[in-house]
């Protein structure tokens, strides 16, 4: 038996880093995927394996090691057990074993004689810690693919537990990925509701080709919040003030409104030193063809997004720097989805 489900990358239009801090954002899901695999592959085994594969390597646990069905992956061992596992593993595994503590508490018969070993396999299109939200994308395709072998469970469920898996990683997440991840769209956080007007948005995703770490990069806002207190939550009134005039810009169909406000948010982004030389260089090479140009994501590398005019779109590679990857991105209006398979 095996469960399938899928989960798309995301941008965010409006608010990163604020959001952390209580702001509101927009984010939008995008036409890029990660796909998560979780299949049943021994059954009545006295410890059982849980096997993950990914791109970033192999990784094997135990779990259980209590036949009496006091599985290895229980609560009362997540600190110890998941600090001492890389972290590119911990979602998966926080996730397993909260599905087996759940498990137990349901039914009396021993957990390795119903659920057996498992191996999760994670096949994914998104670029990783660019700022696109793979890390995200993964927590939510996982919670639904593993907890679907185990329990049918609502969006927001699925939700709730991703934003915990992603937690395990990134204590200080603020959900908002996790959640435009699951259902899909544009929405303007912390509302789900979706945008309806997002009419036909040209968006240019250019990559920097420099990995970030967004732990860092909010730590080092926090930092920032910490000696700028009060300028801080200047900026994070005007990110507020900036997200009310975009909701009344993509209700005018306004591109150009829109453009400007990228731009805005992008001071408050370089304001707060999240942005770099290079970062800043991108921008400045698709001025002459943007209506608006801003890092997504942590910043500190990763991505730009822009919004571009159609006419325009053919010309953004030949003035990005050779090492840069581009490429539009269409708003995925699906989410995680999910399937189960004998
Ligand atoms: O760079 P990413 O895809 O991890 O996005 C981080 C967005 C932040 O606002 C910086 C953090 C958050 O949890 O919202």
């Amino acid at each position: 038996m095996k469960s399938i489900a899928s989960a798309p990358a995301k941008i965010i239009l409006f608010g990163e880093h604020f959001v952390v801090h209580g702001t509101k954002a927009i984010l939008a899901a995008i036409n890029k995927r990660v796909t998560v695999t979780t299949t049943v592959t021994e059954t009545r085994t006295l410890t059982g394996t849980l096997k993950i594969n990914s791109q970033l390597g192999t990784f094997e646990i135990p779990m259980y090691d209590d036949p009496k069905q006091a599985n290895f992956l229980s609560v009362e061992n997540y600190d110890l057990g998941l600090s001492m596992i890389k972290s590119e593993f911990r979602p998966f595994v926080y996730l397993v074993g909260k599905m087996l503590d759940d498990a137990r508490s349901r039914t009396s018969v021993p957990l390795n004689f119903q659920y057996g070993g498992l191996e999760i396999t994670i096949d994914s299109d998104i670029p990783i810690g660019v700022g696109l939200g793979s890390s995200s994308a993964c927590c939510v395709a996982a919670a639904a693919s593993i907890s679907e072998l185990f329990k049918k469970l609502s969006s927001e469920k699925i939700l709730n537990l991703s934003i915990e898996a992603e937690k395990t990683i990134f204590p200080d997440t603020s959900g908002a990925d996790c959640t435009v991840c699951t259902y899909g769209g544009m929405i303007e956080y912390p509302s789900i509701e979706k945008i309806g007007n997002t009419f036909d948005l040209n968006l240019l995703i250019a990559n920097s080709m420099i990995p970030h770490s967004t732990k860092r990069s909010v730590e080092k806002v926090s930092k920032f919040k910490e000696n700028n207190e009060e300028r801080f939550s200047q900026l994070c009134d005007l990110e507020n003030g900036l997200i009310g005039e975009v909701n009344l810009a993509l209700k005018n169909k306004d591109l150009t409104t829109l453009g400007l406000k990228m731009s805005e948010n992008q001071k408050y982004l370089e304001e707060i030193q999240v942005s770099n030389d290079t970062l800043r260089g991108m921008i400045s090479s698709l001025k002459e063809i943007s209506l608006g140009t801003k890092i997504t994501g942590a910043g500190d590398g990763g991505c730009i997004i822009a919004l571009v005019k159609d006419e325009n779109m053919d010309k953004v590679p030949a003035l990005l720097p050779k090492d840069k990857e581009c490429f539009s991105a269409k708003i995925d209006t699906k989410g995680v989805e999910g399937k189960r398979e004998k």
